[in-house]
């Protein structure tokens, strides 16, 4: 009796989609009286991470609510590019796996076209509203860039002492501070600059108390495995002290100079420990790459790019659960994992300006956000010339108008603003054809130039010759899976387990490993310990070219679905434990994570 009824039901709700169907279909065509009472729609159909939304372009009266229809097996939303003066968008709506939401703010908008997009997959999701009619509304205000750009204190000592505590952060021009967790008390923490092969030692003291264990990982740098920042040994306990050693040197030789990011590891945690401020910069210089008369001093700015949500007096919102376990069980469980903030920050500030001069900038853009990828771009179609990865500079520098990077990634630039005096430029994140305003570049003093780009730069230090032949070893990225009652993301089909390596490598052996996609989405896959080469990239299993940008040294890949990536590195040094993993947070915390050990 009981699934006859349920069955009934369906059946009746089957009916009332198919009638909701034939009047979008047919417009302003329908019987007049279905179509009024069906709001317009936004259908987003399977695979739409890959395929963008079904709905791509809709027209609505002044005045109406627009629904959205998710057909998908995963979370998108639907939001506008335009904000309102806290950087909030016009409408935004998250949408969980095969639900229906409706946007009620599209009711308050002024006629006009907005564009939209999903926050979790906006390099192929992008979309347009247009609003008939006539009247007032809302249209969003333009940015102010009223902050001056936060430049992180800098520390140059050997033993840096850095206490991880809270602390009232300006993010916003206007109202209240945002009470952050920090390294140092400020957000990002301060950028610890040294040169190669200068042994430093950094001490961080837990004065948060809250947050459980931590543990803080040099990502980009190779040291012994008790430094590296495990996610579940050699922790940082409540109310105590850890140290880290990072000799800034392999194989005894100083490493080129590099743009690392030091962040919080913790396991489960370190997406809600990152969101939360635990994340800062540190540059290594080679005293022989001076040569390049590349911009130095005043003339290299490190630029972290993240975002963040906010409540309307600017406290961060939390989305993380208590109990970390309700990541892998609940409607965030993968792949509905992806903390995506509404606001995007540069070093901490929304919005801001950052007065320049007649000169050319190294820009160290970081992209320190947990789990989304920006496509970075100048206002007046101006290239960047990108000189590095982070790791190392290119062997020679490589012209880009547009440059992705994927969670952890960096690229070391230089753009020009000589004899510009006046002129406003700004950096941009761009999806589609539209894009978001990140920051200001307001050119106010003239000034003479010396520095230069020179047409070759670095050559990579000799790596001796593969000790073991052909591939050493896979990597495969898999599909989330049930295991109990908990969804895990996998590495050749198993969750991260701390207690378990995937595999052994001999210490001083040269070796090539293969990453491949299979799953449906696409990840930033991180390998810690080593500064690898890109040997060769292919899709489906045909060969594609290694982008001009792979060929400095790296440690993170962005892996479209189908994707593979063969590198190769030499295990120098260190014995023990290191990972390999998704660098989208909350993939990494929710199972993409997988360990190796190197042995004599
Ligand atoms: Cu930047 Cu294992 O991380
Ligand atoms: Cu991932």
């Amino acid at each position: 009796m009981f699934s006859r009824l349920t069955r009934l039901l369906l059946a009746a709700v089957l009916a009332l989609a198919a009638i909701g169907y034939t009047a979008v279909r047919l417009g302003g065509a329908g019987p007049r009286a279905v179509a009024a009472t069906t709001p317009p729609t936004i259908k987003i159909g399977h695979n739409a991470q890959l395929f963008g939304f079904t709905t791509r372009k809709l027209t609505i009266k002044k005045g109406q609510v627009v629904r959205v229809v998710n057909g998908d097996t995963m979370r998108h939303t639907v939001t506008s590019f335009r904000t309102n003066s806290h950087g909030d968008p016009l409408f935004n709506v998250s949408i969980p796996a095969r639900a229906t939401a409706r946007i009620r703010a599209t009711a308050e908008l002024a006629p006009g076209k907005y564009r939209f997009r999903c926050l979790l997959h906006p390099q192929r999701m992008v979309g347009t509203l247009t609003v008939k009619g006539s009247g007032g509304g809302t249209t969003g205000s333009g940015q102010t860039f009223a902050l001056p750009l936060r430049i992180p204190k800098v520390i140059t000592g050997s033993h840096p002492v850095i206490p991880v505590e809270r602390a009232a952060v300006q993010v916003f021009a206007h109202g209240p501070r945002t009470m952050m967790w920090t390294y140092g008390g400020s957000f990002p923490g301060p950028t610890i600059r040294r040169p190669s092969g200068a042994f430093t030692k950094v001490t961080f003291q837990d004065k948060l108390t809250v947050a459980g264990k931590l543990s803080v990982h040099l990502h980009g740098d190779h040291h012994a495995s008790a430094s590296d920042g495990q996610p579940d040994s050699n922790l940082l306990a409540p109310g105590h002290s850890r140290s880290y050693g990072y000799p800034l040197k392999d194989n005894n030789k100083a490493i080129p100079g590099a743009f690392f990011y030091y962040h919080d590891h913790r396991m489960m945690r370190t997406g809600r420990n990152n969101w939360m401020g635990l994340q800062g910069m540190f540059v290594v210089d080679n005293p022989s790459e001076r040569k390049y008369d590349l911009p130095g001093g005043r003339y290299d700015v490190p630029l972290a790019v993240t975002d963040r949500s906010f409540t309307k007096d600017n406290q961060l919102l939390d989305p993380f659960p208590k109990d970390p376990m309700q990541s892998v069980t609940g409607t965030h469980a993968p792949p509905n994992d992806a903390t995506v903030g509404t606001t995007v920050l540069v070093n901490g500030e929304y919005s801001p300006h950052f007065d320049v001069a007649t000169h050319r900038y190294r820009l160290r853009i970081l992209n320190s956000s947990n789990f989304q990828a920006y496509d970075f771009e100048l206002s007046d179609g101006r290239s960047f010339t990108q000189l590095g990865s982070g790791d190392s500079l290119f062997p020679k520098p490589v012209v880009r108008k547009h440059i992705l990077l994927g969670p952890s990634e960096r690229a070391d630039v230089v753009v020009n603003f000589g004899g510009e005096l006046g002129k406003r430029v700004y950096l941009k994140s761009s999806a589609g054809s539209a894009s978001v305003k990140l920051m200001q570049f307001r050119v106010t003093r003239r000034v003479s130039d010396s520095s230069r780009v020179p047409a070759n730069l670095l050559t990579l230090p000799a790596q001796p010759p593969l000790t073991t032949p052909g591939i050493a070893k896979t990597w495969d990225i898999n599909d989330p899976a049930k295991i109990g009652n908990a969804t895990y993301w996998r590495i050749n089909g198993k969750a991260y387990d701390p207690t378990v390596s995937q595999f052994t490598v001999k210490r001083d052996s040269t070796q090539r490993w293969s990453i491949t996609n299979r799953s449906m989405m696409t990840h930033y896959f991180h390998i810690h310990e080593e500064q690898w080469r890109t040997i060769s990239r292919s899709h489906n299993g045909s060969a594609v070219p290694v982008p001009a940008w792979e060929r400095g040294l790296q440690d993170t890949w962005q892996l479209n679905p189908g994707d593979t990536v063969v590198v190769e590195g030499t295990f120098s040094d260190y014995l023990g434990r290191f990972m390999v993993h998704c660098h989208m947070l909350d993939h990494e915390d929710d199972g993409l994570m997988a360990q190796f050990t190197v042995v004599k």
